[in-house]
């Protein structure tokens, strides 16, 4: 078990191996994909709808994200523990924005940030890597504030589009940031961000051509099923495994099934006789 870091990303997008990224908000299920071999592992703010219930990610505050954080850290050993910024958290200043980020690291125990785009982020961005926080940007779809762009679809669907997430891009590479989640945006222009980047690109309904894919955990897992996007494939059916394990226990519990012989302990008959006859005879 060799510990990912920041260099090996940049190492594995010189050699040409693909990166895997998956999400993580728990001790269990960090650890899970940890042993797994997964790279990375995000505490993404995903966390807001496929966990916490929120209806977008909006709501989720900065000490929901490190309580959440603090659990991924003591199930994650060898793969990269990535926090992410939640909406606000790092918007109104650069001074906030590295306070924030700064507890990431310093109480969470992450190795960086990732940032959503927001005109002027860079600027930001580059205080928190000056800081010494190593930064990733996510570019295309920014679901902090995708409602307000005019919903979830694709990004970059036009030249002229596409041209200003390549820009984005560009932006906060130049300032430091050490790789780039590319969310939603058609497979030809992440492949030409790709091209054009040094840092590697991790893709999550943008096609083949990134460095790395990132799938929301619950998703893949099939844990999440109030919609799954389409771009998500969904590896196993743990939702459907987890109403028929509750309806078997119910069942079993009703018909005095559960629990049976080799789940239950039991005391020395001569010792349960004493308790009785010191009990009396009530
Ligand atoms: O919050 C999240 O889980 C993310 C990933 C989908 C990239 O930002």
């Amino acid at each position: 078990m060799t510990k990912v870091t920041l260099a090996d990303l940049q190492d594995r997008k010189a050699r040409g191996g693909k990166l895997t990224m998956l999400t993580a908000y728990d001790y269990p299920m960090a650890k899970l994909i940890d042993e797994a071999g997964v790279d990375i592992v995000l505490v993404g703010d995903s966390l807001g709808m496929v966990v916490l219930g929120y209806e977008s990610t909006t709501p989720v505050t900065m000490e929901e994200m490190l309580h959440h954080a603090k659990a991924a850290r003591r199930g994650v050993k060898r793969a990269l523990l990535i926090g992410d910024m939640p909406f606000l958290s790092f918007r109104s200043s650069a001074v906030e924005a590295v306070k924030h980020a700064a507890r990431f690291v310093q109480e969470a125990g992450c190795e960086a940030v990732k940032v959503e785009w927001k005109q002027g982020i860079e600027d930001t961005a580059k205080a928190m890597i000056d800081a010494g926080i190593p930064v990733m940007g996510h570019v295309g779809l920014t679901p902090q504030t995708a409602a307000a762009e005019g919903g979830f679809g694709l990004r970059g669907k036009d030249a002229a589009s596409a041209v200003r997430i390549i820009g984005q891009a560009l932006a906060l590479q130049e300032v430091g940031c050490l790789a780039m989640v590319l969310e939603c945006i058609p497979d030809l222009v992440a492949q030409e961000i790709t091209r054009r980047l040094r840092i590697p690109t991790i893709g999550i309904g943008s096609g083949p051509f990134c460095d790395g894919q990132v799938l929301v955990t619950n998703d893949l897992l099939g844990l999440f099923d109030r919609f799954t996007p389409t771009f998500a494939k969904r590896y196993a059916d743990l939702s459907t495994m987890i109403r028929h394990a509750t309806a078997a226990y119910i069942r079993d519990v009703q018909a005095g099934q559960f629990p049976g012989k080799e789940h239950t302990r039991t005391m020395a008959v001569e010792e349960f006789a004493k308790l009785k006859s010191d009990l009396g005879s009530e």
